[in-house]
């Protein structure tokens, strides 16, 4: 195991713009060999040097070089202390639901990813943790919903699918007023648009199955936090928990990372046509998009992000027209996930969100006609026209 105190001692390329940051990594260049791709450890174990010395590397489970790259690398790029990095984003987000137990409280977005709503509906609860899923961009609601036991606030922003946006830098200081823990899963942003950890927020999750790695070729999750001592206790739940990404799986996420800035520009660049284009056509009811000037929270979006990010969710005119949508598509792929080149498009009350249920979907505007669109980075001229040979 190595000193927790070591991994504090690396250079954070402060002088650097996020553009040169996600390309250099944390040592970037292997420093034993030169190499300008960094090495895939493909080890389970290390040799002990001696019986009185504490190796830096002892068992891959506690500690591998190629995921110490990646997690350094997002430290640097979220701005915190310590990260970590496992096999899926729900293993990041389990890890951070280590730090609850028996009789706290936790408040989360109404229209979260369906896996985290799972997770905090059917496992949290038998564990004897309370919760209440609320919109989170109603900062009295929030306050209201606040209670003597609340010690976590697990806010998604945008959240998927209905692009609400919550106010990190307010819900942080509600939150650290009550002492409790203030979670941003910036999944959908990344760190080029949005750093929660700047903003206030205690820690980051993400699923880097999506823009982090970016070509829908690897499973991984990461959390990054602000306090080193709570960067102990997770490192102590990773070595029992045991789910570190692999290092061929870790390499694909570097260098995944490496493209983040140009990735990101394009998706939003993209998006934002694709978001006009939808918003003039007749069959298309209503358009969720962050990037619209007249987003009901589009203060808070300018506030506290650099870009709109490659998210749309629309609503069309029937269950005919979604059908057709989804049968027709040729560029556009009828596929879960999102934040990878290739465009994707879902249906969220039966692939995303089916944990939830349909009362409470309807009541968030998750409907059987509400479509959601990962843009890729395609020419934005032809997924528009894949869009409406698909609708015609
Ligand atoms: C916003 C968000 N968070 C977390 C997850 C879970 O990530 P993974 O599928 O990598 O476990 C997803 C997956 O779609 C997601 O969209």
């Amino acid at each position: 195991m190595k000193d927790s105190k070591d991994y504090q001692n690396f250079d954070r390329k402060e002088n650097l713009k996020l553009a040169s940051k996600v390309v250099h990594g944390a040592l970037g260049v292997d420093p034993v060999t030169g190499s300008i791709s960094f090495p895939i450890y493909q080890t389970a174990t290390f040799k002990h040097s001696g019986i009185e010395k504490k190796d830096p590397y002892n068992y891959a489970r506690c500690i591998n070089p190629t995921r110490e790259e990646l997690e350094k690398t997002m430290t640097i790029l979220e701005e915190g202390t310590r990260a970590f990095a496992v096999n899926s984003g729900m293993a990041a987000t389990t890890l951070v639901f280590s730090l609850l137990k028996p009789g706290d409280h936790i408040i989360m977005s109404d229209d979260i990813y369906g896996g985290t709503f799972r997770e905090v509906n059917e496992v949290l609860t038998v564990n004897g943790v309370e919760y209440d899923s609320i919109d989170l961009s109603d900062l009295d609601l929030l306050k209201k919903t606040i209670k003597k036991n609340t010690k976590m606030i697990f806010i998604e922003t945008p959240t998927n699918p209905m692009m609400k946006v919550a106010d990190i830098e307010k819900i942080s200081k509600i939150g650290h007023e009550i002492g409790a823990l203030v979670v941003v899963d910036n999944t959908f942003l990344t760190p080029y648009f949005q750093r929660p950890l700047t903003l206030g927020a205690d820690i980051v999750v993400h699923s880097g199955t999506k823009y982090l790695a970016g070509h829908n070729d690897v499973l991984g999750g990461i959390v990054v936090v602000k306090d080193s001592q709570i960067g102990e206790k997770l490192e102590i739940q990773m070595y029992i928990y045991g789910a570190g990404l692999g290092p061929m799986d870790s390499w694909l996420m570097l260098r995944g990372l490496k493209t983040l800035a140009l990735r990101m520009d394009k998706h939003a660049e993209n998006a934002m046509k694709v978001a006009n284009w939808l918003r003039k056509e007749p069959m298309v009811e209503q358009v969720y998009y962050v990037g619209f000037e007249d987003h009901k929270d589009y203060a808070v979006t300018k506030k506290q992000t650099t870009g709109f990010g490659g998210m749309i969710s629309f609503r069309v005119d029937s269950m005919e027209t979604v059908n057709k949508i989804l049968a027709n598509l040729k560029l556009v792929t009828f596929a879960e996930s999102l934040g990878g080149v290739e465009s994707l498009i879902t249906h969220p009350v039966s692939r995303t969100h089916t944990e939830i249920s349909e009362d409470k979907r309807n009541a968030l505007g998750i409907t059987d006609t509400l479509l959601r669109l990962s843009v890729g980075i395609e020419d934005a001229d032809d997924i528009i026209a894949d869009l409406k040979q698909a609708m015609e």
